[in-house]
């Protein structure tokens, strides 16, 4: 009896460890493997026709992965194209419990990620808008805990600061299309500004997965 005890207090002081390490997140993801097969399924007979600068494969499993690690819910997508980084998104949210917002300029584009949305299943977890996300982004109250910023290039600090304050704390932002210089030297243009601008904030924690098309992957310890 008192072996028991000592036991279950042990498993529950190593869960509290291991919590606030941020090892992992207390969790229970929500199972549907109907859903799961037709993601697949819709995803597998899609694969090589992504042809609106949709992100490589291996950044939307990075995304997907993201998502669930940290049990985010509420998330946002600037940048929708025809859906492809959208569903590994909402997949995830559809475990997490979560939807996301997400915003594309372009109407055919917007369009045809309605359908794919559809498609794989996924439109409930998804409010696809469209238009400008230089003046979306801005009307949005959020709060998100996740955020993938895949649109216009030149506008990414703008869309960093708009977003910042309605970011909960422990969120995460990710970037698409930054890369840096494998000799050492700076990089040039957008992506050498964006990362010296969140570089530079020393309530964000950033490293750069360069796996595929260069994911910014930033987290928000602390308000300010
Ligand atoms: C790189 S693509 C996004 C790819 C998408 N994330 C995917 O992987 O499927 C960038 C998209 O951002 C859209 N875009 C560019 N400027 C925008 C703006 N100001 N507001 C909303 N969308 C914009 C473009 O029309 C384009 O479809």
């Amino acid at each position: 009896m008192k072996t028991k005890s000592i036991n279950i207090a042990v498993v529950f002081v190593l869960t509290l460890t291991a919590i606030f390490a941020g090892q992992t997140k207390a969790q229970s993801l929500i199972v549907n493997p109907a859903l799961d097969e037709r993601v697949k399924k819709f995803l597998s007979e899609q694969s090589g026709q992504w042809h609106d600068l949709n992100i490589p494969e291996v950044d939307g499993r990075l995304l997907y992965d993201l998502v669930i690690k940290g049990n985010y819910k509420s998330a946002l997508e600037i940048g929708t194209s025809t859906g492809l980084s959208g569903i590994y998104i909402a997949w995830a949210l559809s475990k997490t419990g979560g939807k996301l917002i997400t915003i594309e300029i372009d109407e055919n584009r917007y369009k045809k990620a309605v359908e794919n949305f559809k498609k794989a299943g996924l439109s409930e977890y998804i409010d696809a808008r469209l238009g400008n996300a230089h003046t979306l982004v801005k009307e949005l109250k959020g709060p998100f805990d996740f955020v993938f910023s895949d649109a216009d290039k030149d506008w990414y600090i703008n869309y960093f600061k708009d977003v910042d304050p309605k970011l909960k704390v422990g969120g995460c932002f990710t970037t698409h299309n930054i890369s840096e210089r494998s000799d050492g030297r700076r990089s040039s243009g957008y992506s050498a500004s964006y990362l010296q601008y969140v570089r530079s904030l020393s309530n964000y924690e950033s490293t750069l997965n360069s796996a595929g098309g260069g994911v910014l992957i930033s987290y928000k310890r602390a308000e300010k």
